[in-house]
């Protein structure tokens, strides 16, 4: 179970927001937005796994090409989900998956050199089709795929719109398979889509039960019980906080496992509620800051500025009961100094820091939530996705801006190109 722990103060302030559930969940309704539809679509869930099954024993190397909602919501995936070191060969039959996240020429370059390209799967990911990071990327290693006479319909993989972008039309001419994002569903909401579901498919996490947490937490999302609703009440504190100062979420997953979803969660957030305009044209220049912070490393990196540095923060605690191992930490010792250690295991070092983290914060007045899962599993994750996802929908409600566009994102890429022509 996905569960929320809430403190008194904050739960004072969710309360404020009792009526708006009902009319926030039909207005998000009526929106037609995919990102709560979508878990529903088995055909493509169906198409993946065929495909997956089709290249088996293929491929060594996957390589995703793509920047942003095409390529956070991957990372978090195989960070969480598969071991932290498989990208060593002897640690699994599966094939190592590179998401290569930007365009730094090193970035490149080192890819393409610890690769074997004759058996290396590139999945192109751009909902536009044309976004100029992932063209470059795909131009570079189409390149040398070609210069190999490596078929490129064997070597690449489009996922992009039904119907528009160059990617559309490349995969149409050269009969490159490919994955539809649909209309509905921008970029950085597509991780439940073939954009998150195929790379991972590809390495061995089971996409079936991916979208069952999924499914889970959107029953709770639908719900029009305050007290149940998981997503809304992440959505009303950090809203009713907002209007107290606290213009910064503070995600702080305790689990190693979750550092790259806290960086997905950062471009949700960030992208969706930094807005200028509110729904009637008004300006407005509304958006909470995203901070991704790390248990316990950043407890001796940020913990002194969140204590006592500015009162402007809201803390989202992820934590995680059963790490999947766990071991005693040996007093090998005899010092007095180290007896507190004695028949502590390190999952109990991890939760009792995190404990003594909250409430220092709790001390000095911080705002804090915690989010709690049992194990890191694909359920959970699924789930997890879904929960920030339709929070962040009714977080656009709230701040009555469209979360699903990002305006300011395209105005860089026009720029750019401009620039370069
Ligand atoms: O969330 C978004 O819409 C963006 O971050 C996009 O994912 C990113 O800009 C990449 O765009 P595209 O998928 O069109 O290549």
């Amino acid at each position: 179970m996905i569960r929320l722990d809430d403190t008194e103060s904050t739960i004072a302030d969710i309360n404020l927001y009792q009526d708006r559930i009902g009319p926030y969940l039909e207005a998000i309704r009526q929106k037609n937005q995919g990102f709560h539809t979508i878990i529903d679509d088995t055909k493509t869930l169906d198409d993946i796994m065929q495909f997956v099954r089709s290249v088996e024993g293929r491929y060594t190397h996957i390589v995703v090409l793509g920047i942003g909602g095409s390529a956070l919501g991957t990372l978090c995936l195989q960070q969480s989900l598969t071991p932290l070191y498989r990208a060593h060969p002897h640690n699994s039959h599966h094939p190592h998956l590179y998401v290569l996240d930007n365009i730094d020429p090193a970035l490149l370059q080192e890819t393409l050199e610890v690769i074997d390209l004759k058996k290396t799967l590139f999945i192109v990911v751009s909902k536009s089709g044309k976004t100029p990071e992932t063209i470059a990327q795909y131009s570079f290693f189409r390149k040398q795929t070609d210069n190999a006479d490596l078929p490129a319909s064997k070597h690449f993989v489009f996922i992009t719109d039904k119907k528009k972008g160059l990617l559309r039309t490349i995969s149409d001419k050269e009969a490159i398979p490919s994955f539809i994002i649909p209309d509905n569903v921008g970029g950085r909401f597509s991780v439940l889509t073939p954009v998150g579901l195929l790379p991972a498919a590809l390495i061995g996490i089971d996409i079936n039960k991916l979208i069952r947490g999924a499914h889970t937490m959107r029953d709770i999302f639908y719900t029009d019980d305050i007290e149940k609703n998981i997503p809304f009440r992440v959505a009303a504190l950090q809203y009713a906080l907002s209007k107290k100062g606290k213009s910064i979420t503070v995600m702080m997953p305790y689990a190693q496992k979750l550092e790259r979803f806290a960086d997905w969660y950062r471009q949700l957030l960030a992208e969706s509620i930094g807005k200028a305009h509110d729904n009637d044209g008004n300006t407005v220049n509304v958006g909470l800051t995203p901070v991704k912070a790390l248990g316990v490393t950043d407890q001796h990196s940020q913990s002194q500025l969140y204590n006592e540095g500015p009162n402007d923060k809201f803390f989202m605690f992820l934590s995680v009961q059963d790490f999947g191992t766990d071991m005693n930490i040996p007093v090998i010792h005899d010092d007095p100094s180290i007896d507190y250690l004695r028949d502590v295991s390190f999952a109990t070092l991890m939760h009792t820091e995190q404990k003594g983290t909250q409430q220092s914060l709790i001390e000095n007045k911080r705002p804090l939530i915690t989010i709690s899962i049992d194990t890191i599993n694909e359920e959970y994750i699924g789930g997890l996705f879904m929960l920030f996802e339709c929070a962040t929908a009714f977080l656009g409600e709230f701040y009555s801006i469209n979360a699903f566009d990002q305006p300011g994102v395209e105005l860089s890429k026009v720029i750019t190109k401009k620039l370069l022509t």
